[in-house]
């Protein structure tokens, strides 16, 4: 098995991997409660909790967490939707086999709140991101990109709809070219080998 998918909440991300047909080892959640967990176990797949509430610090969170995942020996660490900062001791660990989606097109509105700060800065595309885990938050090597067009009468509900149908589907297509070792990091940037396009664009609705 290859692939070990860490998420905090709804798991939307997670069904999309496994209705691809990801080879999923396990899910990891730091919240109990977590509704992935159960799409996980609707699929056959392991399920862990390492809640962060548990440990005193950040670090020691951090270390019981990759002793966790490393009983499952991963090709591949997948953050989909996984809400915690990660230590640098962590990212160092999992270097060049960590990877997270982002809802946004990065450098873009790194942290929170994208869809809201997307439409509040009158950007006319929004999106999302698949990149490479560095200590330097949502700035890693970028794997691949999904546009959609801002509309006028966008809210934050329907802009959030709109690239999440795009997530699901740029995710597991990263996910795939890394365990098919298409993927080379080279000067900060990824090249995937062979002609596959890294910028999806999505038709107006
Ligand atoms: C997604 O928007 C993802 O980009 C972000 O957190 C959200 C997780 O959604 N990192 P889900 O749990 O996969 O439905």
């Amino acid at each position: 098995m290859s692939v070990v998918i860490l998420i905090s909440g709804r798991g939307s991300n997670l069904r999309a991997l496994l209705d691809s047909g990801v080879p999923v080892a396990a899910v990891i959640s730091n919240q109990a409660g977590a509704p992935g967990l159960a799409i996980a176990a609707q699929h056959g797949v392991e399920t862990r909790v390492v809640e962060h509430k548990a440990y005193a610090s950040r670090e020691a969170f951090d270390a019981a967490l990759a002793a966790e995942i490393e009983r499952f020996a991963p090709r591949l660490v997948v953050l989909a939707g996984f809400m915690r900062v990660l230590t640098p001791g962590f990212v160092a660990h999992f270097a060049g086999r960590l990877i997270n989606i982002h809802p946004s097109l990065l450098p873009a509105f790194p942290g929170l709140d994208t869809h809201a700060r997307a439409l509040a800065a009158g950007v006319k595309l929004h999106g999302c991101t698949v990149h490479f885990v560095t200590a330097d938050l949502d700035h890693g090597p970028i794997i691949a990109q999904a546009a959609v067009p801002v509309l006028a009468d966008d809210t934050v509900e329907r802009l959030a709809a709109r690239v999440l149908a795009q997530e699901h589907s740029v995710l597991p297509r990263a996910v795939r070219w890394f365990l098919d070792g298409r993927l080379v990091i080279a000067g900060g940037r990824v090249h995937v080998k062979g002609d596959d396009a890294q910028l999806v664009l999505s038709a107006r609705p």
